[in-house]
């Protein structure tokens, strides 16, 4: 009896009390109000997607490609027409389905002749992409009329060069009087091509729940999304998943931390594809991101939940993993079954339908 309250017992048992509190206080939820939930937000560069076009133009329009009604029309055709492909199958919404989140629903994106993505890459959403940074995952367009170029070219997407664009298109009398009219050209260049397609990009702009909430509607998310959007923004998920967007602002090193535990784990493992690869989920196709130093353009959060599966690779099918997942190796606090659900409940707000600007 005298030897269990010994000094020495004693403060091991409260060392290792105070050393276990860690684990005890994360789990907890914290509790915000509506309004402090809303200010955390907006407080931090997070805003709704504006509803007017004068709205838009504030926040989208590039004044190396202004904004016109027919250079919008005319790139909403070229995104949809299979003549930018070299055997006229596939177009820019054969993998940006908009009503499909702007994504394929594939693993990995399907080009010409069937070919996949030679990196196994997942193609993103093209909804808000344009209120990104940079694009790509690995962040090397700096935005949307600079990245309208690469599928075009890329041998496993489109496969065509400028030059076949050009003679193509200038082919059609249709489409010359149609650029003429907006670039005041005599001939249809790769470059109206980009430029045309990117300005239609830059009106693919969702709304919903979430940014309703934003603007002061108290009821517009569920009480369970609260608590989830309660976690996205004080554990700090919204450090990488940040801006209007909510994310495809900076590249991030994904995952950044690694846990003995699972080195041990995987030396027992019998997927050797598995073991080799330094994500928690087997890297088909072998991309490391930017530099090859595993670093991503962190993908926008909007209308995630409609575009599984997930990550560079599309290697992760359910959005409850890809948060388990962030939460563990992006956080370091790995958040509980309901945490999870919560904040998928969060993310779920952040579907929209594209807003339907009334172009001037
Ligand atoms: C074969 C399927 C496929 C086609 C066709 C395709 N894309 Fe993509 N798209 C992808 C994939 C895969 C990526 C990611 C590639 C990478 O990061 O290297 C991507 C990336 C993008 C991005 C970057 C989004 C972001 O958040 O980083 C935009 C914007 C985009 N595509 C628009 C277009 C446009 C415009 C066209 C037509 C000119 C087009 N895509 C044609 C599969 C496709
Ligand atoms: C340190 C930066 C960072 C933090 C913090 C972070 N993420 Fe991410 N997140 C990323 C990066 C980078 C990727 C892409 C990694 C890849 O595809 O290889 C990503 C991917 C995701 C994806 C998959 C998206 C897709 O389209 O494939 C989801 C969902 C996601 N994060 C949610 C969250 C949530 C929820 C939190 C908080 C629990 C969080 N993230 C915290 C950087 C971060």
């Amino acid at each position: 009896m005298n030897k269990l309250i010994h000094p020495v017992t004693i403060t091991f048992v409260v060392v290792t009390l105070i050393g276990l509190l860690p684990f005890f206080i994360k789990k907890a939820t914290p509790v915000l109000t509506e309004s402090q939930l809303r200010d955390r937000a907006l407080s931090t560069a997070f805003s709704p997607v504006p509803q007017t076009y004068e709205g838009l133009l504030k926040v989208i329009d590039n004044p190396e490609n202004m904004l016109t009604k027919e250079k919008i029309a005319l790139g909403k055709e070229l995104f949809n027409d299979k003549l930018l492909s070299d055997d006229k199958t596939v177009s820019c919404a054969s993998c940006h389905k908009l009503e499909e989140g702007g994504d394929d629903n594939l693993p990995t994106a399907i080009g010409v002749r069937g070919q996949p993505n030679p990196s196994h890459l997942n193609s993103p959403t093209v909804l808000n992409a344009a209120l990104a940074k940079a694009q790509f995952w690995d962040g090397r367009a700096k935005d949307v009329e600079e990245q309208a170029g690469g599928p075009i070219q890329a041998p496993f997407e489109m496969h065509m060069t400028p030059q076949d664009v050009e003679n193509r298109l200038n082919l059609y009398p249709e489409y010359v009087a149609k650029f003429k009219n907006v670039f005041h050209e005599n001939n249809v260049t790769f470059e109206q091509v980009r430029k045309a397609i990117g300005a239609y990009e830059r009106t693919l702009l969702t709304r919903g729940p979430y940014d309703r909430f934003l603007e002061g509607d108290d009821n517009a998310i569920s009480a369970q999304a609260k608590r989830g959007m309660t976690l996205f923004f004080s554990q700090g998920c919204k450090g990488c998943h940040a801006g209007i967007s909510v994310g495809g602002q900076t590249m991030q090193k994904f995952p950044l931390r690694r846990y003995f535990s699972e080195y041990i784990g995987l030396w027992f493992e019998p997927n050797i594809k598995l073991r080799e690869s330094p994500f928690p989920f087997v890297n088909e196709g072998g991309f490391m991101g930017k530099d090859g130093l595993q670093k991503f353009r962190v993908p926008i959060l909007r209308n995630v939940t409609r575009t599984a599966p997930y990550f560079h690779n599309g290697a992760v099918e359910k959005i409850e993993e890809a948060v388990r997942i962030m939460s563990k190796y992006q956080l370091g606090n790995e958040f509980t079954p309901e945490q999870i659900d919560d904040v998928v409940a969060f993310l779920k707000t952040l579907e929209g339908d594209v807003v339907k600007y009334d172009i001037k």
